[in-house]
C-alpha cells in the first residue's frame, strides 16, 4: 500500500467523534478546583475523624473517581467499601426506588461509616442508602457529597460534607454520567441542549 493510503496514525475520523462530542459538553467545574476541593474536604474529614478509623462507602458507579481521589486526601486508616443502586428511572431521574445491585463486603456494625455520593439531587437516594446503613448498626455514619442541587431538593439529607452546591443543570464527568457516557471527563461540564 502507499504511504498516502495509510490512515496516519491519529485516525482523522476518530479524533473528529471524539471533538464532536466534547463540544456538546460546556466546562463548569475545572480539575484544578476540583482537586482543590476534595483536598479541603480531605483535610475536613481527617481533622474530624482524627485518631479513629474510618470506611469510606463509595456510591457506584457516580462517586468513584471522586472517592479515589477524596480517600488518597483522608489521612486517617480507612477501609474501602462499594454499593452498587440501581434507580427504577429515565435517563436523568430518580423515582427514589431504589435497588441494590452490589452491597458492600464487609459488615459496617460499630464502624464509623462515611458514605461517599456524586451528587444529592432529590436526596431520594441518599435518604434511602442512609436509612439502609443506618439500620446496621454502625458506630457513626454521615454524608459526604461532590455536589448538591438544593433547587431540585425533595427530601432534606443531612450532608456533612460537601465538595460544591450548584444550580439546577445536569452536569457530566468527574464520574457523572449522562447514559452511560462523559464518567472519564477530568473535568465537571454541563450538557448543552
Ligand atoms: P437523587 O435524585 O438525589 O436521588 O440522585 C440520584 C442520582 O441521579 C445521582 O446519584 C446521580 O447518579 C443522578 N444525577 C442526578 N443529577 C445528576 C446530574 O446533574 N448529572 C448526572 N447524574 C445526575
Ligand atoms: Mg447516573
Amino acid at each position: 500500500m502507499s504511504p498516502r493510503r495509510r490512515r496516519p496514525s491519529s485516525a482523522p475520523v476518530k479524533a473528529r467523534t471524539k471533538r464532536a462530542s466534547a463540544e456538546r459538553v460546556r466546562p463548569f467545574i475545572s480539575a484544578s478546583a476540583l482537586a482543590a476541593r476534595v483536598k479541603a474536604l480531605g483535610r475536613a474529614i481527617s481533622r474530624d475523624y482524627a485518631g479513629r478509623r474510618l470506611t469510606l462507602v463509595c456510591v457506584l458507579k457516580g462517586a468513584a473517581l471522586f472517592f479515589s481521589d477524596l480517600a488518597r486526601e483522608v489521612k486517617v486508616p480507612v477501609e474501602l467499601e462499594f454499593i452498587g443502586v440501581t434507580s427504577y428511572a429515565g435517563a436523568s431521574e430518580t423515582s427514589g426506588e431504589v435497588r441494590i445491585s452490589t452491597d458492600v463486603a464487609r459488615p459496617l456494625a460499630g464502624k464509623d461509616v462515611l458514605l461517599v455520593e456524586d451528587i444529592v439531587d432529590t436526596g431520594l437516594t441518599a435518604a434511602f442508602l442512609v436509612s439502609l446503613l443506618q439500620a446496621r448498626n454502625p458506630k457513626s455514619l454521615a454524608v459526604c457529597a461532590l455536589l448538591e442541587k438544593p433547587a431540585r431538593a425533595k427530601t432534606a439529607v443531612d450532608i456533612a460534607y460537601r465538595g460544591f452546591v450548584i444550580p439546577d443543570v445536569f452536569v457530566v464527568g468527574y464520574g457523572l454520567d449522562f447514559q452511560e457516557r462523559y464518567r472519564n471527563l477530568p473535568y465537571l461540564g454541563v450538557l448543552r441542549g
